[in-house]
């Protein structure tokens, strides 16, 4: 699939995360330091909206039970085998685009 545009960068300061939403799929896009990162949105414990989580030291914070993931990896911070997808994302022309299967 090629990129598709999901938001605007501006509504995207560092440290904060949008939700998206492709197709009935739930993104996370992670704002970390200028550096965006886009991860599955569902959390796997029980179906949390990441995309409605916070961020801290580059971690993505699930809203329901508070369970951590790297930003870059996807890994959560108590087993790294568990593991949030994550997707290319870039941004042109002030659009936030990101390449889902
Ligand atoms: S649903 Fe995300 S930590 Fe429980």
């Amino acid at each position: 699939m090629p990129f598709v545009k999901i938001g605007d960068v501006a509504a995207l300061p560092p440290g904060q995360v949008m939700e998206a939403e492709v197709a009935g799929n739930a993104y996370a896009i992670c704002n970390v330091n200028g550096e965006l990162f886009a991860l599955d949105g569902t959390c796997p414990h029980t179906g949390g909206p990441l995309g409605q989580g916070t961020l801290e030291d580059g971690r993505l914070i699930c809203p329901w039970h508070a369970w951590e993931y790297d930003c870059r990896t996807g890994a959560n911070d108590y087993d790294e085998s568990l593991k949030l997808a994550s997707f290319p994302v870039k941004i042109e022309s002030g659009d936030i685009l990101i390449d889902i299967p």
